[in-house]
């Protein structure tokens, strides 16, 4: 047996923090946690340094952080315990990790997961939103650095299992691989009427027919803006044109996506909706592990279902399509406009049906360029936020 993999877990209290800790937890002979990160919940991150003994753990402001103290130093854990963004980046930089969980969500994550892609480190990418703000620079960060790229969003973590081997070795290459197939369950309101979304409260959007997830990600699959963003990571992970990646609707979320090749064959991953799959994937790859998830029962399946997405319903989508296809700093504006529009519907400051209107006229009066640093992406998000916020007290007023 070879050495312990050292883990960092960005975001260690969330819903892909906690699954990841429960695939480590079945495995104590392969991992070791050495960094454990969260914002606001001091006593699950206690919880969980108990647990695991990290060298090192981050949360988000000094009152958490004197919190965290108390609560490890009346059980005599010797964690280090650090505060703020800056933190974050000490956490995947010092902490002698050698894979990243990147499950910070929204735009938080971006600093931290592009530290550890120069530092050469295996990212196991559950923030999306990085690779939606930063695509270019950050795919350059993991080549630079010379470290693994490893998607967990089941999407991507299922069209990475379906590809050839030295795909990523040389995705301009293509390896007769002719289309993506990303396969999105439709939410909860897949066959809600339009005219009842107007009344849609956070609660009725966060609960995901198939799926268990943060809040933030539930809103987003309730619009279809989260699959909006997985096209756009899809596009820099795989290095295939925006036209190249279709959305099929697949109620039973059971096939995570599909590869069709230029044979024609179409290579598809199925398994349950359960995070820990490509969790797991990804923590031993190139081997396999057991996840703790029950094995799939085709014959207990009634049927499979696919259709195109209905983008009257699911306006996020097409702007989201329409970002990709701009390119520039139009996803960070997308993506910074959808944040503050979904922190505001989770706070019942807008309504659901105004989050796409938001988005739309952040995007459409921000005119995209070419960024050229961090700085100039940072700059964009920073503008987008203030605009949406804008746009926002004027729908009201
Ligand atoms: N959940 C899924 O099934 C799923 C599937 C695919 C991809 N993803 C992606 O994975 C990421 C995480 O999703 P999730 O569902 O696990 O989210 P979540 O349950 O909301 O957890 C988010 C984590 O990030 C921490 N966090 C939030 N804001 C932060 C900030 N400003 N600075 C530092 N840490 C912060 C949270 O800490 P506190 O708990 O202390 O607030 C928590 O640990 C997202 O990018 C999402 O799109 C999730």
């Amino acid at each position: 047996m070879t050495s312990k993999k050292r883990i960092a877990i960005l975001g260690s209290t969330g819903s892909i923090g906690t699954n990841t800790l429960d695939v480590i937890r079945a495995h104590p002979e392969r991992f070791e946690v050495v960094a454990l990160t969260a914002a606001k919940q001091v006593e699950r991150l206690a919880e969980q340094c108990v647990e695991f003994k990290p060298r090192v753990a981050v949360v988000s402001d000094a009152g958490s952080a004197k919190k965290l103290c108390e609560l490890l130093l009346a059980k005599q854990v010797s964690t280090q315990v650090l505060y703020g963004p800056d933190a974050l980046i000490t956490a995947v930089l010092e902490s002698d990790c050698d894979t990243v969980m990147a499950a910070i969500v929204g735009a938080a994550g971006l600093l931290p997961t592009l530290a550890a892609a120069k530092a050469g480190k295996r990212i196991l990418l559950a923030n999306k939103e990085a690779l939606v703000m930063s695509g270019n620079l950050f795919m350059d960060a993991v080549r630079q650095g010379g470290g693994e790229l490893l998607p967990i969003d089941s999407e991507h973590n299922a069209i990475f299992q379906c590809l050839p081997v030295h795909y990523s070795k040389s995705p301009s290459q293509h390896h007769g691989v002719e289309e993506l197939w990303l396969t999105a369950s439709g939410g909860p309101f897949r066959n809600t009427p339009i005219a009842e979304l107007s009344q849609v409260t956070p609660e009725q959007a966060c609960a995901h027919p198939n799926w268990v997830m943060g809040r933030k990600i539930s809103v987003d699959s309730a619009t279809m803006m989260n699959k909006g963003l997985e096209v756009i990571e899809a596009y820099w992970l795989f290095g295939l044109p925006i036209e190249k990646i279709q959305v099929l609707i697949h109620p039973q979320s059971v096939v995570h996506s599909m590869v069709r090749y230029c044979d024609g064959s179409v290579i598809a991953q199925m398994g349950q909706p359960d995070m820990r799959t490509p969790i797991a994937y990804g923590l031993a790859w190139p081997d396999r592990i057991t996840a703790g998830v029950q094995s799939l029962s085709l014959t207990q399946q009634a049927a499979l279902n696919f259709m195109e997405p209905d983008l009257q319903r699911f306006p996020c989508l097409s702007l989201a399509f329409q970002a990709g296809k701009q390119g520039g700093t139009a996803p960070v504006i997308l993506n910074a406009a959808n944040e503050i529009a979904v922190a505001a519907f989770l706070d019942n400051a807008l309504q659901y049906l105004q989050i796409p209107e938001v988005v739309e006229r952040v995007l459409n009066t921000t005119p995209p360029s070419t960024p050229s640093s961090l700085e100039d992406i940072l700059e964009v998000d920073a503008k987008s936020r203030v605009l949406a916020t804008d746009v926002i007290q004027r729908l009201h007023s």
